[in-house]
């Protein structure tokens, strides 16, 4: 069965720059998929040219089988759009505006399924004040009612939580899951890996507008996790020798620290390296060790390219 959403060889140029790079890429029906890259890696760009907004330069995307450009109405009513930037008409008030949203779908008027909405993003209280009147955080939280408004089957959500306090990042985080249990398949863009730690069933890493990598978030963890061990020495090693011809091991802290990447516990390599040190009558003042993060993994993977 085909994808909930097909992109296949997409690329935009904008003049000479490629901020799409012949990228394809399958979303599935219920998932969350967190596509994490850098300042300008091409997710909004993406996420534009899946919602429509702006048309890919080349390659094609459906939606529910429907081709974004032949189909824009078919693809666009199934999805609802949190935009990284902030467009709201101040003089709007809040219910009006979530209500228009919902009428550009040409869908009629659901005082009950607005109200929900506000309530459960905890705008209900200001239904009728004027947007201008709200905080920068409850106006992001209106942007996210806006975009379910017109119940829609897809949620899109470009850095939903980008420059937001830790309290509003959680009521988001719960909103999204939320959404998850309804059914709603989400597609979020973040550069703010614990996001996708928290969230995503997978994770698509995007660089230079290329997908570099894309696999289950939790497979992803446990492949790329690696250990990283620190030995503290009692004295400065000056006969780096031993060290060099392993990739794995490297003097740091001005020869007083070996820092080992990725020592499998079953082995006995550190109990190996321990002894080679004392014969050069070394000891050590701390072993520690520290599990890589999503973090390191995906600075590893850009660095990489
Ligand atoms: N309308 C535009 N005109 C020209 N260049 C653009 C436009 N939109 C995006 N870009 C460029 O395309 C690249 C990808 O941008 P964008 O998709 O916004 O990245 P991200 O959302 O990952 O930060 C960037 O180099 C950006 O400067
Ligand atoms: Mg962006």
């Amino acid at each position: 069965m085909k994808s909930l959403i097909s992109i296949q060889n997409v690329s935009k140029a904008f003049g000479k720059h490629k901020a799409l790079n012949n990228v394809s890429l399958e979303i599935e029906k219920g998932e969350i998929f967190a596509l994490l890259g850098p300042n300008g890696a091409g997710k909004t760009t993406l996420i534009s040219a899946i919602c429509g907004l702006c048309r890919q330069s080349s390659g094609d995307i459906t939606v529910n089988s429907f081709n974004t450009v032949t189909h824009y109405k078919d693809t666009r009513n199934q999805i609802g759009l949190v935009p990284q930037e902030l467009p709201l008409d101040g003089f709007e008030s809040v219910y009006n505006s979530c209500q228009f949203s919902r009428g550009l779908f040409g869908l009629k008027d659901n005082r009950n399924h607005i109200e929900n909405i506000l309530k459960a993003l905890s705008l209900f209280d200001k239904r009728d004040e004027q947007i201008f009147g709200l905080s920068g955080g409850m106006k992001r939280r209106l942007l996210i009612a806006k975009a379910l408004a017109h119940e829609p089957k897809i949620l899109f959500l470009d850095e939903p939580t980008a420059g937001v306090d830790v309290s509003l990042r959680r009521d988001i985080w719960k909103l999204i899951e939320d959404q998850k249990k309804i059914g709603v398949t989400i597609i979020l863009t973040t550069h703010y890996i614990e996001e996708a730690e928290q969230l995503a069933d997978r994770v698509g890493i995007i660089n230079s507008g290329e997908i570099i990598l894309v696999k289950e978030k939790n497979s992803l963890m446990s492949e790329f996790s690696k250990k990283t061990t620190f030995i503290r020495l009692s004295k400065q090693l000056q006969d780096h020798s031993f060290v060099k011809k392993n990739k794995n091991i490297s003097v740091v802290e001005n020869g007083m620290a070996l820092k080992l990447i990725g020592i499998n516990s079953e082995s006995n390599e550190l109990q190996v390296l321990v002894n080679l040190l004392s014969q050069k009558g070394i000891g050590f003042t701390e072993i520690n060790t520290v599990d890589n993060s999503l973090e390191d993994i995906f600075l590893d993977l850009v660095k990489a390219k």
